[in-house]
């Protein structure tokens, strides 16, 4: 396995002349556009590792899908579907336009940036507590306790958050969230520097795959409904409005961060993390679309 990984890592690297990294967050273009890694974990807990599979990063986007399942086990899924729709988008991952629109009574989906916010002001707790609630899930399903948040990437991204300022307003003034608006986007902001590396992502995957049957929660729900819906999630919003094209040539229900990170489930097999912070006009990692593409095609890891 690890010298297909290497192939496939070797095969593409180059291509990441082609994209950029992420510039709107300033603390973000600090990174190596020419990083490219990635780690596979099996059921047997095998972990398989290629290029720079070491680096930390900002999970970003990422954070969306532990958020949504914090809400879901604070919650449940029919409180939290009430605020935040089920349906794939066409629009970027940072669109406002809906919300202008009078007849929009929720966020389109828990994976773009209004539907996320929506999603961290449903956590139950005060202050820091949603964010912390965040982090703790994020350790528990990715087997880290050490993980942490990267305090310059937070600070750069609430310093310059006017945009996901103004989303959150909007869908105050609609009554799609109520609260603290800066206290809610205060919790996101953190969540989105959460700094892990591919292994974490690989293992948080695998917790998702695995659904979840060696992770203790704290609520009357199955766990495999969770599994199901949080792939369902990503397979038609994980990569923004390319996620069709993305189901199509790769297969493997992802999500995205703009630090470049993918965080790939195979359901009933493997977790998968990919790191590649040059990045297409999506804000997907170009990299990761090329990498998981062929890889998906010699391990015949398509879904469909
Ligand atoms: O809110 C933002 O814009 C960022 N913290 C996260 C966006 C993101 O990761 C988009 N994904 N590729």
């Amino acid at each position: 396995m690890e010298k297909i990984l290497q192939r496939v890592i070797d095969n593409n690297r180059n291509l990441y002349k082609y994209g950029k990294v992420a510039d709107y967050i300033p603390a973000l273009k600090n990174a190596n556009i020419k990083d490219c890694g990635i780690s596979i974990i099996d059921k047997d807990k095998n972990i398989f590792s290629a290029g720079d599979y070491n680096k930390k990063f900002t999970i970003q986007s990422i954070s969306k899908i532990i958020a949504l399942m914090q809400a879901i086990l604070d919650i449940g899924i029919e409180e939290v579907f009430k605020k935040v729709g089920y349906e794939g988008s066409e629009k970027p991952f940072n669109t406002i336009s809906y919300l202008g629109e009078n007849k929009t009574e929720k966020a389109i989906n828990p994976m773009i940036n209004s539907g996320a916010i929506a999603i961290t002001s449903l956590i139950k707790g005060e202050g820091d507590e949603k964010f912390n609630k965040i982090l703790n899930l994020v350790r528990t399903l990715a087997s880290n306790p050490n993980i942490d948040y990267d305090r310059d990437v937070y600070i750069s991204e609430k310093n310059t958050g006017d945009r996901n300022r103004a989303i959150a307003y909007l869908m105050k003034s609609k009554n799609i969230i109520g609260g603290d608006v800066e206290s809610i986007l205060d919790n996101y902001f953190k969540q989105c520097s959460i700094n892990i590396d591919t292994i974490d992502l690989a293992n948080i995957g695998l917790s998702i795959a695995n659904r979840f049957k060696d992770i203790e929660i704290n609520a009357d729900i199955d766990k495999k409904k969770i599994s199901s819906l949080l792939i369902a999630i990503m397979t038609h919003s994980g990569m923004y409005n390319f996620s069709g094209q993305w189901s199509v040539e790769v297969g493997i229900p992802s999500k995205s961060g703009v630090a470049g990170g993918i965080l790939s489930v195979v359901p009933d097999k493997y977790g998968i993390g990919f790191f590649g912070p040059s990045l297409d006009k999506n804000g997907n990692s170009l990299l990761g679309h090329s990498v998981l593409k062929e890889l998906s095609k010699e391990l015949n890891l398509n879904l469909f």
